[in-house]
């Protein structure tokens, strides 16, 4: 990954291995950013926000291998509203939109993990794709875990509840790959999941592609712009 503005080139590298186990490293450039909000002492919170499939999920990922026990990701995945409530509320078929999260779950999570507790453990929900639904009580954050970092679509939105989840963030990522490349990697995450390829590329294009509009026009308020490489 490398941090840039905006008028910087991408370099994609469209095919690269799903495998979580096989990510590049944290760019030198954004583990000194994170030292740097570490330095200033007391829990800090870190936002990766961006389209789907822009890869906040892998960056997550990063941070957490270069920081190791100083770090825990709590992403907004785990606040999906359950497939069974989708359903009730008729709002499965676009699922991933701003109103298929508890927002004010996820806001009331974050407060806790802002103003941590010493010794208390804050456990936070995970989504689980193999299941379409999330797990309560999956992430462990202990009191003395310097860095939170959050990661999710709507993390700098203004609506639908979401509203008071930038003014809980010390720093703000948002991720920005070539379009072509971040859509072709997301077909390619719906298939991994079970998805055919029209039903992934009908996926990717349609609902998903609604949420990516939406999840552009909140790009203003992020502190850095990363391009993947
Ligand atoms: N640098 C990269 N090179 C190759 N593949 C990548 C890279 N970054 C991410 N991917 C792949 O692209 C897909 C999307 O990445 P990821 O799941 O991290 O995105 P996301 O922003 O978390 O998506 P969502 O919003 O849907 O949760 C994944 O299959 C991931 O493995
Ligand atoms: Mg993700």
């Amino acid at each position: 990954m490398t941090a840039t503005d905006d008028a910087a080139a991408a370099s994609p590298a469209l095919g690269a291995p799903l495998d979580a186990s096989r990510d590049a490293a944290l760019d030198p450039a954004l583990v000194d950013r994170v030292e740097a909000l570490l330095a200033r002492g007391g829990r800090r919170v870190l936002g990766l926000v961006g389209p789907p499939g822009a890869g906040k999920t892998t960056l997550g990922r990063q941070v957490r291998a270069a920081f190791g026990d100083r770090a825990v990701v709590v992403p907004m995945d785990g606040f999906h509203l359950a497939q069974s409530e989708l359903e009730r509320l008729g709002r499965a078929d676009r699922k991933g939109a701003p109103d298929t999260f508890d927002a004010a779950g996820f806001v009331a999570l974050l407060r806790r993990l802002r103003d941590p507790q010493p010794g208390e453990v804050v456990y936070a929900p995970e989504y689980r794709r193999d299941l379409r639904n999330g797990v309560a009580g999956a992430i462990a954050v202990p009191s003395d875990v310097p860095l939170v970092v959050t990661e999710g679509n709507y993390l700098l939105l203004d609506d639908h509840g979401f509203a008071p989840v930038a003014g809980l963030l010390d720093e703000s990522w948002y991720l920005a790959p070539a379009d072509d490349v971040r859509l072709a990697r997301l077909v390619a995450r719906h298939e991994q999941y079970g998805k055919s390829p029209q039903a992934a590329h009908a996926w990717s294009h349609g609902p998903d592609e609604r949420n990516a509009a939406l999840v552009a026009t909140t790009r203003p308020r992020a502190t850095l712009v990363v391009r993947p490489a």
